[in-house]
């Protein structure tokens, strides 16, 4: 009996702490360490994803717009994942790959990416490819 009260006490509880939970869902809108925003759609059962980055800073200094961005995630608890941006401002494209963690009760995004300049001519290919880090953070709900 005591163990049956303690079921029955307990399992209305129990959604409502996992609802609680961080749980690295990738959508919603996402802060970097450079100050860039992004916002993700929902992600669709087969990890598929799409969004809009805005950039804080630009490569090649032409002011930054909106941009979407598509992806891929794989389903599981700190999933990793990738997606494309395809500046809408410049001919570059930026493709970043991470894994989404839970570090002291908070969804963090750790990414690299590999941005690619155009190149004029295939003798300055060498020097078209930047490769960089961001941490990305979940902006507070705003309301
Ligand atoms: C360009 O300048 O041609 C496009 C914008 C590139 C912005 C880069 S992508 C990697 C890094 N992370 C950001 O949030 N912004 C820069």
């Amino acid at each position: 009996r005591v163990s049956g009260g303690a079921w029955l006490l307990g399992y209305p509880l129990l959604p409502l702490n996992l609802s609680l939970l961080p749980q690295c869902i990738l959508t919603g809108k996402w802060k970097n360490d450079l100050d860039s925003n992004m916002t993700i759609r929902n992600v669709t059962d087969k990890g598929e994803f799409s969004g809009i980055y805005y950039t804080a800073v630009t490569a090649g200094g032409s002011s930054p717009k909106e941009s979407p961005l598509v992806g891929y995630q794989h389903l599981s608890e700190e999933p990793t994942f990738g997606f494309t941006v395809n500046w809408t401002f410049s001919d570059s494209i930026t493709v970043f790959t991470g894994q989404c963690f839970i570090d002291e009760g908070k969804e963090v995004l750790k990414t690299m990416w590999l941005l690619r300049a155009h190149a004029d001519n295939i003798t300055s290919d060498w020097k078209a490819t930047l490769v960089g880090i961001n941490v990305f953070t979940r902006l507070p709900s705003q309301k």
